[in-house]
């Protein structure tokens, strides 16, 4: 196999295996992100495609040279679902959803860590550079490194990192932390997330930590800096500006007004269905809002599409049958033969039918309780090339330290949120576009090509620095 100079090392493949053998786009914001970035740097992605007991040789997809690991269903059960979707994702998240400890998936994630590791390690030409990627992946750094000292090794992390309060609930705090600080470059959503990530390094491993440095001795007694540092992710802004200029996609947003019975706004919410998104706030808060008469059915319309996710963890299905019962109940009171409160879609569309969306809808609703950036926020922003809508959005979104424009909101006060929602229908137009041109020039500066490009700068000096040792 030919060896690669930049690998990058996620969970997923950027595509996923389809039932009828074909490959299509993977979930989530961590593919979104780094697939640009990718197609320009001619290296490998080592990562699982998305089912279980699939064995594939490396191929090459797009411009990139993909490199599947085998996963198992007890893997898919124990290390995927287990240990990174019910214990890790939790837990990380602020314990919104109770986060379970199972020593057998502690166990599997190790296997599994190591065997990505291990692919890694087989691939990277010498002296490589590798990007890690994520919380199911948090020991691959470290194993990385013992298998493979020459290289060079950076881990992003996609999702909020804990208070130490919260963090130290895991029982295997101490061997995650030194997993991660296997690598040179620590990258976070948030300063909060790399502050939090230093305080239980100092906690718990009684590390020195120095503004974003972090002592970590080696074995053979020399002492290794690693860095942990906020690289806020971002989109590929130019891509939806693009798109949102194509004719037939502003057609097609046209057709969806008028497929929605031409009502005078619309409201829209874009996830994954998962219990971090804030989805029962925001259906709480738009159905009290019809209760109380403030909106009624014909002039607003609420389309929320939640894209599967995660179907066979417990906690998705119980919020699954949540959110349809809510949306069922609040559909049954108001709709009417013309007219419906809650377009409710459960599925997932192609990047051009989302543009079509983000520019039919007058307001966005990032509700959110805890979200390490959300995408979302800044893909319907960069689309919005007409300046205008409204960007409602949850403080505990990452997004939120960066888009100081939007409505801001905390989800948890219901009362707060029926009022943005208020404030975001009733906005006049030039309030809007001053909103809007600011949050817009802040995605356009700091796109995906600008993120990696100072995570990967970081690296380098760290690899610079070594050298000088
Ligand atoms: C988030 C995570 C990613 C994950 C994605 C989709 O964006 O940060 O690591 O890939 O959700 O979730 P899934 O479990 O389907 O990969």
């Amino acid at each position: 196999m030919t060896e690669a100079e930049f690998v990058v090392v996620a969970n997923r493949l950027p595509v996923d295996r389809d039932d009828d053998g074909g490959w299509r786009s993977s979930p989530g914001g961590l593919v979104a992100a780094l697939e640009p970035v990718m197609r320009k740097a001619d290296g490998a992605w080592v990562g699982w495609p998305g089912k279980a007991d699939l064995e594939i040789a490396p191929f090459d997809f797009d411009g990139m040279r993909l490199v599947p690991i085998m996963l198992t269903a007890d893997d898919v059960e124990l290390y995927y679902e287990g240990f990174s979707n019910d214990t890790i994702w939790p837990l990380y998240h602020d314990v919104i959803s109770a986060p379970r400890y199972r020593r057998a998936w502690w166990d599997a994630y190790i296997d599994v860590n190591s065997r990505f590791a291990r692919a890694a390690a087989d691939v990277a030409a010498p002296g490589a550079t590798v990007w890690v990627q994520d919380y199911q992946l948090q020991l691959v750094p470290q194993m990385l490194r013992e298998l493979r000292p020459d290289l060079t090794i950076g881990y992003f992390h996609h999702i909020p990192f804990p208070a130490y309060g919260l963090y130290s609930q895991l029982p295997w705090r101490k061997q995650v932390l030194e997993g991660l600080l296997g690598a040179d470059v620590i990258g976070f959503q948030r300063v909060a997330d790399a502050g939090n990530f230093a305080r239980a390094v100092r906690r718990q491993l009684h590390l020195e930590t120095k503004a974003s440095g972090i002592r970590v001795p080696q074995p053979d007694g020399t002492v290794r800096v690693s860095l942990a540092k906020a690289f806020p992710i971002s989109i590929d802004a130019d891509v939806y500006i693009e798109l949102a200029q194509r004719p037939e996609i502003r057609e097609r947003a046209r057709q969806i007004r008028a497929e929605l019975g031409h009502p005078r706004r619309i409201l829209l919410g874009v996830d994954r269905l998962d219990y971090t998104k804030g989805i029962r706030h925001r259906l709480k808060a738009f159905g009290e809002l019809l209760d109380d008469g403030t909106v009624t059915v014909t002039d607003v319309t609420l389309v929320q599409v939640a894209s599967p996710s995660r179907e066979r963890v417990d906690a998705y299905m119980q919020l699954r049958d949540e959110i349809e019962l809510r949306v069922g109940r609040i559909n049954g009171d108001y709709d009417t033969t013309g007219h419906t409160a809650v377009r409710y879609l459960h599925q997932a569309y192609p990047r051009e039918e989302m543009v079509a969306l983000y520019l039919a809808a007058d307001v966005m609703l990032v509700t959110a309780l805890r979200d390490g950036m959300n995408l979302v926020a800044k893909e319907y922003v960069a689309s919005r090339v007409d300046n205008r809508g409204v960007l409602v959005l949850s403080e505990f979104a990452g997004a939120a330290d960066e888009l100081g424009s939007a409505l801001r909101i905390n989800p948890h006060d219901i009362d707060g949120l029926k009022q943005a929602i208020v404030q975001a229908i009733e906005m006049p137009p030039a309030e809007q576009g001053r909103r809007m041109r600011s949050m817009r020039r802040r995605v356009r500066e700091h796109d995906v090509e600008k993120w990696s490009r100072e995570f990967l700068r970081a690296l380098e000096k760290t690899r610079a620095e070594r050298s000088k040792w």
